[in-house]
């Protein structure tokens, strides 16, 4: 599959009848709200967990440098905690573009709490996309988020934002503390130096 996924999500209609749609975000949509909102409110997904696996080379590295930032993959009995946003469906014209480096339009159960749940979408960028880099070490990772930067910033801006709005939210995630963990220490000792 190609990387750019714009025109794949574009056929996507499943919710263009409706007047509204919740998007739940795991990443950057937690930390960057660009774009319109109706609501917003904390929520998670379950069967899926938060990785570091996803290339990009569009917002946080270059084709040279590709950067990484967080994607989903299935795992049983693993929670994702995110924001959920209700937008309206056009506003997903703006969504496809900013997250077109391989990231797919899924229909998804988003809970709010233990009762209350609704069907959403959100972005996956699954294994079969061309910018996948797939699973690695928790501190090759932070190494390769440290020297990593991009159109929207440093690499190591994404994690760190991330990491704090996941405090925020009082989500517990060992992977993203882990390289959290890495990346400041890498950064000690290049500072020390
Ligand atoms: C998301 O935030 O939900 C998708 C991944 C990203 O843009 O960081």
């Amino acid at each position: 599959m190609s990387a750019d996924t714009i025109s794949i999500n574009s056929q996507m209609n499943h919710f263009d009848s409706h007047d509204s749609v919740w998007l739940f975000g795991y990443g950057s949509i937690i930390f960057k709200a660009d774009f319109p909102f109706l609501q917003r409110r904390p929520a998670h997904i379950a069967g899926w967990a938060r990785r570091f696996w996803q290339g990009s080379h569009d917002h946080r590295g270059t084709a040279e440098a590709p950067g990484r930032v967080v994607t989903l993959v299935p795992q049983e009995g693993a929670i994702c905690a995110g924001m959920a946003y209700l937008i309206t469906p056009e506003v997903f014209a703006h969504l496809d573009h900013r997250e077109k480096n391989g990231y797919l339009r899924v229909v998804a159960e988003i809970h709010f709490s233990e009762e209350e749940k609704t069907d959403g979408l959100l972005y996956i960028a699954s294994e079969e996309n061309a910018a996948f880099a797939g699973p690695a070490d928790e501190e090759e990772i932070a190494w390769q988020i440290a020297r990593a930067a991009g159109p929207s910033g440093r690499n190591s801006e994404y994690l760190l934002l991330l990491a704090q709005a996941l405090r925020e939210l009082g989500s517990d995630d060992a992977h993203v503390f882990a390289i959290e963990r890495h990346l400041l220490r890498l950064e000690r000792e290049t500072a020390g130096r």
